[in-house]
């Protein structure tokens, strides 16, 4: 395989450039829409538990091994694994995997985005006439047809335009501006939700863990989780490593991101939940959850419908940072393959991505909602193959290579780089990477084996 001098590549222009378009990648849809919805059909706490220790000891070790190989290399995914080891082309398979991930992931993302988009308009429709939104709007969209499917094409295109423009002007400057917006409006849902009467519940349903929950199934989906919230597994983030200046420090860069998105999650599981208890008494879970209840929790609140219509603007456009990240990993390896321009490739990509969303998104559609494979719907399927299996297999190949298969020296420098000598957290991490992550990862999908013949 001939590979095409990749020159001049793009560049983040700073480390806060860098930090700011790496936590773009992770916050999105994973926080406010699938880290609640999970959480509520998982048990709560418990769940909540596991996923933090899954950050912890699986997703900022392998968000350190992306990053440094992604820096090292400074290829596209594929090429970077299939060359990080010298003589063993295999590990190209990682990238492979990822490219594959990435439509899967894309497939039902971008359904799950469109609702979003769409919501920014019936939200403002709904505050215009003065009323609120209930459950029936949100199962008329996601049962719909036409409609799911044209804002899923919008989506799409929208994020395809951003795409075509090139790295860092389009990325970096977005997701700088917006993020700290986001976060000021889920504090605001935070302090109206927490206040409402019998918002107490919630909040121990989300802190207070019931162990005896505890299953090989609740922590494949955390461990799931973990992969798909820190955008690991797939390349993305070895694609955006290979973006960093030198002067970045990995670690710390890594552990930052972690914990600001970790954050991001809480807050929103923070808004959702003591709303839920206050509203309905009970957890509920299932993929409307977010869509019932934010505009529920606002309708509490004086123009509550200009607030509800506000925080899907500010999450619509944090869906466009994650989607930028993942379009970018099969786009990076169709330029440097060398034979397509980025907007071409942009536009392959894009359009493939439609076709293989249109299953996922007529899944809750009469036409398709009978139709299921492994007890899934297309919907369930693609989130369950790629979040589930590719993106802790990749996971689980990533932490092998950093920790077994390339010099403890070569990985350490790289990973070190901006430091005079070895700083304690990077032995640390290291020791995580070689003897933990790997360990770990195998223990849940071996555990989940037996997930799988039940689900
Ligand atoms: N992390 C993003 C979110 O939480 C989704 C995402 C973006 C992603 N890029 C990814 C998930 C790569 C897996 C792999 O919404």
């Amino acid at each position: 395989m001939s590979i095409s001098a990749p020159k001049p590549r793009d560049a983040f222009a700073s480390t806060l450039g860098a930090f700011a378009a790496t936590l773009g990648s992770a916050i999105g849809l994973g926080n406010i829409w699938k880290f609640p919805y999970l959480t509520g059909s998982h048990g709560g706490a418990a769940f909540v538990l596991v996923y933090l220790l899954a950050i912890a000891f699986v997703g900022i070790p392998i968000l350190v091994v992306e990053l440094t190989i992604g820096r090292k290399m400074r290829l596209n995914a594929v090429h970077a694994y299939g060359t990080v080891v010298p003589g063993q082309k295999i590990w190209a398979g990682v990238g492979m995997a990822g490219v594959a991930a990435a439509f899967l992931i894309m497939a039902f993302y971008t359904d799950v985005a469109g609702w979003v988009f769409a919501y920014v308009f019936k939200s403002f429709g709904a505050f215009l006439g003065g009323r609120t939104l209930d459950g029936a709007t949100f199962g008329a969209l996601a049962g719909g047809s036409w409609e799911p499917l044209l804002w899923q094409i919008g989506v799409l295109v929208l994020t395809t335009a951003i795409i075509a423009t090139g790295v860092s002007k389009g990325i970096e400057k977005v997701t700088k501006t917006l993020m700290p917006l986001l976060f000021v409006l889920l504090i605001v849902c935070d302090i109206r939700a927490l206040t409402l009467p019998g918002a107490g519940a919630g909040v121990t349903y989300l802190f207070r863990p019931d162990l005896s929950k505890l299953s090989a199934s609740i922590v494949l989906y955390a461990l799931g989780l973990a992969f798909f919230k820190l955008s690991l597994g797939m390349g993305t983030m070895t694609t955006y490593g290979s973006y960093l200046p030198d002067s970045t420090r990995i670690v710390p860069n890594a552990t930052r991101v972690a914990l600001a998105d970790t954050a991001v999650s809480l807050l929103a599981g923070l808004a959702i939940f003591p709303a839920v208890f206050a509203f309905a008494g009970k957890p509920a879970g299932g993929p409307g959850l977010l869509f019932n209840t934010i505009p529920l929790i606002f309708s509490k609140m004086p123009m509550g419908g200009l607030f509800t219509t506000v925080f899907f603007v500010l999450t619509a456009i944090a869906t466009i940072g994650a989607m930028v990240s993942l379009i970018e990993v099969p786009v990076a390896w169709i330029i440097e393959k060398g034979h397509v321009t980025r907007p071409g490739a942009a536009i392959l990509t894009g359009v493939l991505m439609f076709a293989l969303g249109i299953p996922a998104t007529l899944s809750q559609n009469p036409l398709l909602a009978n139709v299921k494979i492994f007890g899934k719907n297309f919907f369930d399927l693609f989130d369950f193959i790629s979040s589930n299996v590719l993106l802790p297999v990749g996971g689980l190949a990533i932490a092998i290579i950093g920790g077994w298969f390339l010099t403890r020296k070569g990985f350490a420098a790289e990973m070190n780089k901006g430091y005079a000598e070895e700083p304690w957290h990077g032995r640390l991490v290291y020791g995580i990477i070689k003897y933990v992550t790997p360990v770990l990862i195998l223990l849940i999908l071996l555990s989940s084996l037996g997930v799988l013949k039940l689900g």
